[in-house]
């Protein structure tokens, strides 16, 4: 298993290139189970769940091309002759749920296994499955998968999320577009992923309505047609490469970084003394002071403080002046990366979902473990502002959701090396 090598210490200066959104990316590649059309996404990230979702699609019969070194994905649907999503690929990744939807739309039948991914909480399924019950399916859980029908397709519904579900507001918008009739998904998400698939669904022929807002009225049609998308930014890397230079002093500029995608974060980094100015190209990040201030996060839901920005947050925190809280609202088990960060000299007391952070001088570099991948990132970032050495273990974890880390970080100035198979 690979690690990664960082040595702490220097101020970051230069620019970063954003990808592509891996949670929209993962969303938007389902959508091509919808049309028997090409689409074609522009803009993706290089990254292992991008393969997960690649081998999940391919399994069903679509086919799926990866061009121009991986940021141009090719997707083809025109013959499903697979219904069934398997354990085996569906366990590697949670949003392998998300072509339940669109299978279900499309052909009135799925066989999909109940899904695995990070382990940061109990994460069910159970909204995605009542929105689609609300749409007409009839669904049965058996031997750990879910077996959904609508022998004479879904119809459109009113679906009142309890919780303003991202993966759960998908597969419901997905699904909705070729139901007969109209759609109203209450308390639905509003996270930038959302309105980039729905964007993504508008040009395939879909008529929506209210994305971004907490109701989407959605029409359903009898077909989509073929289109080509460009992701949206990642909202989560742009915020992860943010934080580098709060941490380590100096300056570096986020290219296609837009603050509309990640207000609540900046408003937290400007509470904590860090400037953050728009570019023509995107945002300038740079320190003020010499001493981060302490600052109290609370995640949420978009517009909200993103959770997966919490770990990286609390990296900063461990070395501000004075004592942070940090409530986490989404995951009931979101703190894994606290221990870790302990071993490096930070001082965090968990209690449920709050974690209380000391601030100290300064860090000290240790062998510490990725137990998920926000988590993962969050130890380099440590490692960055730590004295001496860090070995990050397990950054499988890391190939998930950050594409060229090292390769990036090194081009800021941080002295960061890949150690294969340790
Ligand atoms: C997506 C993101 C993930 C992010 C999360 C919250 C993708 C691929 N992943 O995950 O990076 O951390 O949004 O912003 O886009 N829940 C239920 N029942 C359900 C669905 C969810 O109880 O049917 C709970 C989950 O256990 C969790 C909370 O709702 O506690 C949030 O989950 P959700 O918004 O669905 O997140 P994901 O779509 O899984």
């Amino acid at each position: 298993m690979d690690s990664i090598l960082v040595k702490g210490g220097g101020a970051l200066s230069g620019q970063i290139a954003i990808a592509g959104a891996k949670n929209a990316c993962l969303t938007l590649m389902p959508a091509t189970l919808l049309s028997e059309e090409p689409l074609t996404l522009t803009n993706a990230p290089r990254l292992s769940d991008i393969r997960t979702m690649t081998e999940l699609l391919r399994s069903l019969g679509a086919e799926v091309t990866s061009l121009q070194d991986g940021q141009v994905i090719a997707m083809s649907s025109h013959a499903i002759d697979n219904h069934k999503a398997d354990y085996d690929i569906v366990r590697k990744m949670r949003a392998s749920i998300l072509v339940l939807g669109p299978m279900l739309a499309r052909d009135g039948h799925a066989v999909v296994s109940l899904p695995g991914g990070c382990a940061i909480g109990a994460r069910p399924v159970d909204l995605h499955l009542k929105a689609l019950e609300a749409m007409g399916a009839e669904l049965e859980l058996r031997d750990g998968y879910v077996h959904a029908k609508a022998a004479k397709g879904l119809r459109g519904g009113v679906v009142d999320f309890d919780f303003a579900s991202v993966g759960a507001t998908e597969n419901a918008l997905m699904a909705a577009t070729l139901a007969k009739g109209t759609t109203v998904l209450n308390n639905a998400a509003r996270e930038p992923e959302i309105v980039d698939l729905a964007n993504c669904l508008r040009a395939m022929g879909a008529q929506i309505d209210g994305d971004g807002t907490p109701t989407i009225t959605i029409q359903g049609v009898d077909r989509l047609h073929g289109a080509t998308h460009r992701v949206v930014t990642d909202r989560i890397e742009l915020g992860t490469y943010m934080l580098a230079p709060a941490i380590c002093g100096g300056e570096v500029e986020l290219l296609g970084g837009r603050i509309d995608l990640i207000a609540a974060f900046c408003e937290k980094l400007d509470a904590a003394g860090i400037d953050v100015s728009e570019t023509p190209q995107g945002l300038r990040v740079k320190r003020r002071g010499d001493r981060i201030r302490a600052v109290d996060v609370t995640t949420a839901p978009f517009p909200g403080f993103p959770t997966d920005l919490q770990a990286q947050m609390m990296a900063l925190l461990c070395t501000a002046d004075g004592t942070s809280v940090l409530e986490e609202k989404i995951f009931e088990n979101r703190f894994m990366h606290a221990p870790e960060l302990m071993r490096m000299g930070a001082r965090i007391e968990v209690h449920g979902g709050h974690a209380t952070v000391t601030g100290v001088d300064k860090l000290k570099g240790a062998p510490v473990m990725a137990t998920d991948l926000r988590a993962s990132v969050s130890l380099i970032l440590a490692g960055l502002a730590a004295q001496g050495e860090t070995l990050v273990s397990r950054v499988y974890h890391l190939d998930r959701g950050y594409e060229h880390v090292v390769a990036k970080l090194r081009g800021v100035g941080a002295n960061i090396e890949r150690i294969h198979g340790t």
